[in-house]
């Protein structure tokens, strides 16, 4: 094999990962769902190296253009890791990669991009070295920890459903995510996230920062063992589909997220009048509609409306009548292979 395309998701956690330390290991353990349509489409093809000094050679185009942003990125990577890519170093690499949602969006695009081009290249690689001896689970894990060194959260997205990552009973490591969807109700399965643009600029405050910013806070211990508590909270109600249960910790969870970054040093503000406004008004609806739909934030003022499937029609209208742009996502099935040459 010598090109691969594969589709990679992003991502939403429902128990959010903030904080970090060491190699890119979380401060607590975190739960997301798998999107669907929110991807990122990569190819990934190898051709004769044309300096065999430079360790790495790659030319990489986003969306038909040569970025040099992510591409350094993707350099920096392969350099750190390069025992893994012993065979695939010893190639030129090209890359083109393209997202299915707009870069203004608020999507976080480090996931699904991270995720999509770990994937790839560890396919190669494999191949390329004639290995054998790896079942899906040992490949799973590995790409998944070498994603988690990328960028954290991209970790998650390889699982179809329902991903947990970071040390949690016998279940979740740091090293690498799991999926889970085995663990809870199978009606997620059909959940709906319809993500709602409240503001398309770039974000504030990077997600390395961000992390940091939980190194000296001085709620950092509550807030660690706290999401832990939540998160054996939530994967009950997830398994007994306690939605009343669900919705409250997920909404309680991404006001703390924003909570924690209001009361960090530096302080920072993301969410915007808007964010509020949306936040009532979903709490107004749910109330006199008795709908099950709540919402979940990212590190951005953009939400992330939660539903089952089939108040879909309810909800869409509630959602129209906000007038502001909207991207209709689902749970979807994680990193797969689109193509490949043999
Ligand atoms: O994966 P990173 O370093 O971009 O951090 C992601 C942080 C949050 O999106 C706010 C939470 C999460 O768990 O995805």
């Amino acid at each position: 094999m010598n090109k691969i395309t594969v589709e990679s998701p992003s991502n939403i956690a429902l128990i959010k990962y903030w904080g970090k330390f060491g190699k890119q290991f979380p401060r607590n353990p975190s739960l997301s769902f798998t999107l669907s349509k929110a991807k990122t489409i990569l190819t990934l093809e190898v051709a004769k190296k044309n300096n065999q000094d430079e360790v790495v050679d790659l030319e990489f185009t986003f969306a038909g253009k040569s970025n040099d942003k992510f591409k350094a990125k993707m350099v920096k990577f392969l350099l750190e890791e390069k025992i893994h890519f012993d065979h695939l170093l010893q190639h030129k690499i090209i890359i083109h990669s393209e997202n299915t949602f707009p870069h203004s969006s608020g999507i976080a695009s480090s996931a699904s991009s991270m995720s999509a081009f770990v994937f790839a290249a560890l396919k190669l690689e494999f191949t390329l070295s004639g290995s054998q001896d790896f079942s899906d689970e040992n490949f799973l894990n590995k790409a998944s920890s070498l994603s988690r060194i990328a960028s954290g959260s991209a970790s998650r997205s390889l699982f179809s459903g329902l991903a947990l990552w970071g040390d949690y009973e016998k279940i979740g490591n740091n090293d690498w995510a799991v999926g889970v969807e085995h663990l809870v109700d199978p009606r997620f399965k059909n959940f709906r996230d319809a993500i709602v643009i409240v503001s398309a600029e770039e974000k504030a405050v990077s997600s390395r920062a961000g992390h940091a910013l939980m190194d000296h806070h001085p709620y950092r211990e509550v807030r660690f063992s706290t999401a832990r508590e939540r998160l054996s909270q939530l994967l009950l109600a997830m398994k007994n589909y306690d939605l009343e249960t669900f919705i409250k910790i997920v909404e309680t969870e991404a006001l703390d997220l924003h909570s924690l970054m209001m009361t960090s040093d530096p302080s920072f503000i993301l969410l915007e009048p808007k964010t509020l406004e949306v936040i009532k008004l979903l709490r107004n609806f749910r109330l006199t509609h008795q709908i099950p739909v709540c919402f979940t934030l990212d590190a951005g003022p953009n939400l992330h409306v939660l539903y089952p499937a089939e108040f879909s029609e309810a909800v869409d209208t509630f959602l129209l009548s906000l007038n502001l742009p909207i991207i209709n996502d689902q749970v979807g099935f994680g990193t797969t292979v689109v193509s490949s040459d043999n």
